[in-house]
């Protein structure tokens, strides 16, 4: 480490450089955290301005002009998107890094942080216990996501959500269909009820028709279940997946909105609506697909467009929590406080390898890949 024992750690912050995202990991609130505990925060100049947080919102931060000062100077990286294999190669060896790293899809950047020695916290492999609940970025994230469809969707429908009783008549509410009650979906089903519509929705996993009553809307039922394990859904049998589709299908065709959130973790998106289910809506209904970037839940999504089907708008936003980026920073930054704060204490680096949430988020450590999917990947 740069610093020396007892004078703090350096906290690296670059600026994102993936086309689109406008996230920061650390928000003002969260650096004088982690300054209270005897750290040093060093940024890139402009790193938090697309999130609505310039330079001059920062107290005790020093701002450097380019990515590489950052790059060399830091004892804690943190990042919202993978390091990509240029930035890999610039992480000091023995650094400590915290961000999203997407694994399987970046072998390279991976390689490169395994052979640096540096200790890399991926934020998608945070445990999912309750414990861990207050450091989970994919759901911090998957939240905004959920949201952000909903609106998306109630823009693109040329027709209103609520209910409305006028002097030029009653208006009806929309009909609105989530599919997938994660995260995403359950913040989905809330925002489309406050907004007014009448909200349908459906999961594989069973537990999710409680929670979707208690939000107000209606469970599908399909008579298909697919518990899997951690709480995820397993994959369907073929018989299952015919099962499910005739029903929902039967739903899709009837929605004003269809907002999808169906994931199966370390898989392409599961595919829920066929081009044939698409011909069977109503023209102008809108179809939302959170899953655009992962193959999407719809055969006709195109990642970052807006596909026109018989009349039918396909939306396949990219990167929606970027598009709340000053909300979507915040809880982000909070998530990577609450992981970081246990090792941070004291002014020094002290990581608890006993304790299953740095066992469990550790991509890298020490020269060695700690993710057993990763590795095998990497072997392979
Ligand atoms: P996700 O993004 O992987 O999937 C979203 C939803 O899609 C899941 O509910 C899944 O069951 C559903 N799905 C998958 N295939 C489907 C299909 N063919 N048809 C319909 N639905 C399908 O999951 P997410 O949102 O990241 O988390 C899922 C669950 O994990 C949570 O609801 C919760 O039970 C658990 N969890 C636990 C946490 C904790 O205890 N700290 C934190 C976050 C999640």
């Amino acid at each position: 480490m740069s610093s020396s024992p007892g004078s703090g750690l350096i906290l690296g912050v670059p600026r994102e450089t993936q086309v689109g995202e406008a996230r920061v990991a650390l928000v003002p609130e969260v650096v004088n955290k982690f300054t209270t505990l005897g750290h040093r925060v060093v940024m890139e100049r402009g790193a938090g301005l697309s999130a609505q947080f310039p330079d001059a919102a920062y107290a005790n931060v020093e701002f450097v002009d380019s990515a590489a000062e950052v790059f060399a100077r830091a004892d804690v990286l943190l990042k919202v998107q993978p390091l990509t294999p240029e930035e890999a190669a610039m992480v000091r060896e023995g650094t400590v890094h915290a961000g999203f790293m997407q694994p399987h899809n970046n072998l390279a950047a991976v390689k490169i942080l395994r052979d640096r020695k540096v200790t890399s916290f991926a934020m998608e492999l945070v445990p999912r216990i309750s414990r861990a609940q207050s450091m989970d970025a994919l759901s911090s994230q998957a939240a905004i996501a959920g949201y952000k469809a909903v609106l998306i969707a109630a823009n693109t429908l040329d027709k209103f959500f609520p209910m409305l009783t006028t002097a030029a008549g009653t208006i009806r509410p929309a009909q609105v269909l989530v599919i997938g009650v994660g995260v995403a979906g359950l913040q989905a089903i809330a925002t489309a009820k406050r907004l007014g519509a009448v909200v349908e929705a459906y999961d594989v996993r069973s537990a999710t028709r409680d929670q979707v009553k208690s939000l107000g809307a209606k469970f599908v039922e399909t008579g298909v279940t697919a518990e899997g394990v951690g709480g995820y859904a397993r994959e369907l049998t073929a018989e299952e997946k015919a099962q499910q589709q005739e029903v929902l299908d039967g739903r899709i065709a009837v929605a004003d909105v269809v907002v999808t959130t169906a994931g199966v973790p370390g898989r392409t998106a599961p595919r829920i609506i066929s081009t044939a289910a698409v011909e069977r809506m109503k023209a102008g209904a809108v179809i939302v697909d959170i899953l655009a970037e992962n193959g999407g839940n719809c055969e006709l999504t195109r990642a970052g467009e807006t596909v026109v089907h018989k009349g039918v708008k396909i939306v396949g936003p990219v990167n929606l929590p970027a598009q709340l980026a000053y909300h979507a920073s915040e809880m982000y930054a909070r998530n990577l406080y609450n992981l970081l704060n246990p090792a941070l204490k004291g002014g020094a680096l002290n990581i608890d390898w006993s304790d299953e949430v740095f066992a469990g988020t550790a991509l890298a450590h020490a020269g060695e890949i700690k993710h057993e999917p990763t590795a095998k990947l990497l072997a392979g």
